[in-house]
């Protein structure tokens, strides 16, 4: 049996008319060219102008746009890059692929994104990079860790792969520190039917050293000048994402729409939605709900017919993957006490206000 209020819809017209989309894919297939042509050279400009960022250079993934940020930045083995453990550990994966080594800093309690404090702790001699990731299209504190790598002489790398049009202060997410780094995983705000990501900077050297990163290292057709990697996207997506971004402020808006009714709905009731910071005009992700008593309240939701999901149920610290790390339990506690309780509602632009007001119901009910 289906839900009756779903976690998210993507369905191929949810974040865009269907038709334009097809026409997109259509103008592609007759053009017969497929990877990094005029379709991604036009949507690295469009993301650029739209995000204020300087250059925008598209890459296969979200995963890669950050292994490739950090080796333009010159990481690599022995180095250390300080972030956030609560965030989709692909982040984290991405560091240690290049043998750099992450290093979790604890969340701030109530917007869940990294602590200032927490990272200040957590540098070393070793220490290069520090990233904070914008967790649920929420700005991190950027001004502070702005000024923490200031006073360390470090770099900012921002994983805004939850973050599309987000803004801090009036400035885009990704557009604030040296290197930003987005995914057009088919789940964001702004996705592909496919995988897909997007590295940007205002540095001109790093814009040139990632073009070439990204195809093999190549200067000019095979002309390979340093070591690097095949990460592309391809032409489809490119097209396809050109004509979501055309919607990206106007659905974004509509998420902020709903979780202001969420937030007003669920006033007074047992859950605590996560905190968003003042300066900060949200993408809006996902909307993250807190409560002690998270399993019971996500079975009763589930018998209701309304889908959550958790985002993320286990740190990234304390993945098995990263045991060798030495960060046993306890390491990031603030982050540790928020995998126990948080709870992501449904929410997508095309999700009607009547389920916002079901799902809250169903919530003052529990
Ligand atoms: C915060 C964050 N960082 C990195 C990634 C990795 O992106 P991708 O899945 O496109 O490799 C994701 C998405 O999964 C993400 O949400």
């Amino acid at each position: 049996m289906s839900a009756d209020v779903r976690f998210n819809d993507l369905s191929l017209g949810g974040t865009a008319p269907a038709a334009e989309i097809e026409a997109a894919i259509a103008r592609v297939l007759a053009s017969g060219w497929y990877i990094l042509g005029p379709e991604v050279e036009a949507f690295e400009r469009e993301i650029a102008s739209a995000f204020d960022c300087g250059n925008a250079i598209a890459v296969g993934n979200g995963t890669d746009s950050i292994s490739l940020a950090l080796t333009a930045l010159g990481v690599g083995p022995g180095d250390e890059v300080v972030t956030s453990p609560l965030t989709a550990t692909f982040t984290a994966l991405a560091v240690s692929r290049l043998g750099a080594r992450p290093v979790f800093a604890d969340v701030e309690p109530d917007t869940l994104n990294l602590s200032v404090e927490g990272a200040a702790r957590k540098i070393t001699s070793r220490t290069k990079v520090l990233m904070p990731v914008h967790l649920y299209g929420n700005a991190a504190d950027i001004d502070g860790i702005l000024a923490l790598a200031k006073a360390h002489g470090l770099v900012v790398v921002e994983d805004a792969c939850q973050a599309h049009g987000g803004r801090h202060r009036g400035k885009f997410l990704g557009s604030l520190g040296r290197v930003g780094t987005f995914s057009f995983y088919p789940t964001k705000n702004l996705g592909a039917l496919g995988d897909g990501g997007m590295v940007v900077t205002r540095d001109e050297e790093i814009a040139a050293k990632l073009r070439r990163l990204r195809n093999g290292g190549q200067s000019t057709r095979y002309r390979h000048e340093e070591l690097g990697i095949n990460s592309r996207l391809d032409e489809i997506h490119a097209a396809i994402l050109r004509v979501k971004l055309k919607y990206l402020e106007e659905k974004n808006e509509r998420r902020r729409e709903l979780s202001r009714m969420y937030e007003r709905a669920l006033e007074g009731t047992s859950v605590r939605p996560v905190a968003v910071r003042d300066a900060c005009t949200p993408a809006r992700h996902l909307f993250v709900v807190r409560s002690p008593r998270r399993d019971p309240l996500a079975a009763h939701l589930k018998e209701r017919g309304i889908e959550t999901l958790i985002h993320y149920p286990i740190p990234a610290h304390l993945q098995k993957a990263y045991e060798n790390l030495g960060q046993g339990e306890g390491s990031c506690p603030e982050a540790e006490k928020a995998c126990r309780e948080i709870l992501s509602l449904p929410l997508y632009p095309a999700l009607p206000n009547e389920s916002v007001e079901r799902v809250a119901q169903a919530i003052r009910a529990f």
